[in-house]
């Protein structure tokens, strides 16, 4: 590996998400790099307080280049790993080749060591450029299979949840804080941030609160009109059944996209091609037990 730095121009900054200068230049980096806004995350509670994010300043103020660390706990085989998650990795087009990504890594990377984090998780679509850091790519499954009769006994219909809305983004934080994890075998623990910005950066993910069950679900109907559970946000996790009854949902076959212990139903798993690997550094050989993925809601 080069180790090579050309930074001329540039001024490094670190933790910068509590500068409102430093977060709209990553606002408008994401932006620029993958087309897609972050920024209502402001307006749903904030990023990760745990955020640490790594950048590449030029003198105008904005971001050339961008690593940012938080951390994320998550569930593997049934006890709880504690490691951080790096995103939004980026940098512009005309300062690449120069290793900032490279000082960037080994900077995040250090910081996650220095902190104690057991593991170090990421997704990415370039999954070569993360091997000469010991990084490993997890094999991602979903469940498919015949919808169970949907559990209609008593149940009252759900309610969509709007996150722009004040007092549903205050039931859902709730919920999010008192969540149990959807799977034993690897699920987020809490990861609140990401669940919010992903409710708005995917039109087609709807979330309804199903108040018999104090579960919030996130949910979506493909074209063919097979249904498809993203994620269940409850302290107790209700069955598919009770899931497709309260949602009043009639679907031949459905679709999790985790592993559904937790849901009284099996279905077949399936490799899952999502277009990124979901990558683990550390913890030995250490691998799901079973098929599993993390939900999309957990997307980072
Ligand atoms: C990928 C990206 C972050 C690289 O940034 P960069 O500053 O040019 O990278 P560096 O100059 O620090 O090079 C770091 C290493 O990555 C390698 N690399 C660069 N681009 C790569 C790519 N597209 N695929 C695989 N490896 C790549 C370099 O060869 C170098 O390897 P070395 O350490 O063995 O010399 C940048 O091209 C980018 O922002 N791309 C679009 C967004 C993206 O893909 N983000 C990361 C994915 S999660």
């Amino acid at each position: 590996m080069a180790t090579g730095l050309d930074r001329a121009g540039l001024a490094f900054r670190q933790d910068y998400f509590g500068d409102p200068a430093g977060w709209a230049a990553l606002v408008r980096l994401l932006q620029d790099i993958f087309g897609i806004d972050i920024d209502p995350l402001q307006q749903l509670g904030g990023p990760d307080a745990s955020s640490m994010p790594f950048g590449w300043f030029d003198a105008e103020g904005e971001l050339a280049a961008n690593l940012s660390a938080f951390a994320l706990p998550f569930v593997l085989n049934g006890r709880i790993v504690h490691a951080a998650g790096l995103q939004s990795g980026a940098v512009r087009p005309p300062w690449r080749g120069r290793g900032l990504y490279r000082d960037l890594t080994a900077k995040a990377l250090d910081w996650c060591e220095r902190r104690g984090f057991e593991a170090v998780i990421l997704y990415t679509d370039k999954p070569s450029l993360y091997e000469p850091y010991g990084f490993r790519a997890m094999p991602l499954h979903r469940y498919v299979g015949t919808a169970p009769a949907p559990a209609i006994d008593g149940a009252t219909a759900a309610r969509p949840l709007l996150p722009a809305n004040a007092e549903d983004l205050a039931l859902l934080q709730m919920l999010l804080k008192a969540r149990s994890p959807v799977s034993t075998t690897l699920s987020v623990t809490a990861n609140a941030a990401m669940f919010l910005i992903n409710t708005q950066l995917d039109a087609d993910v709807r979330i309804s609160f199903l108040e018999d069950c104090q579960a919030v679900i996130a949910w979506k109907m493909d074209g063919t009109g097979r249904f498809s559970l993203l994620d269940v946000v409850a302290a107790e996790i209700p069955s598919l059944a009770a899931i497709l009854g309260g949602l009043d949902i009639a679907s031949a076959t459905v679709e999790v996209l985790f592993r559904p212990d937790k849901l009284g139903w099996t279905g077949a798993p399936q490799p899952f091609e999502g277009g990124t690997t979901l990558m683990l550094r550390g913890l030995g050989d250490d691998a799901p037990h079973f098929p599993a993925m993390l939900s999309p809601m957990a997307d980072f």
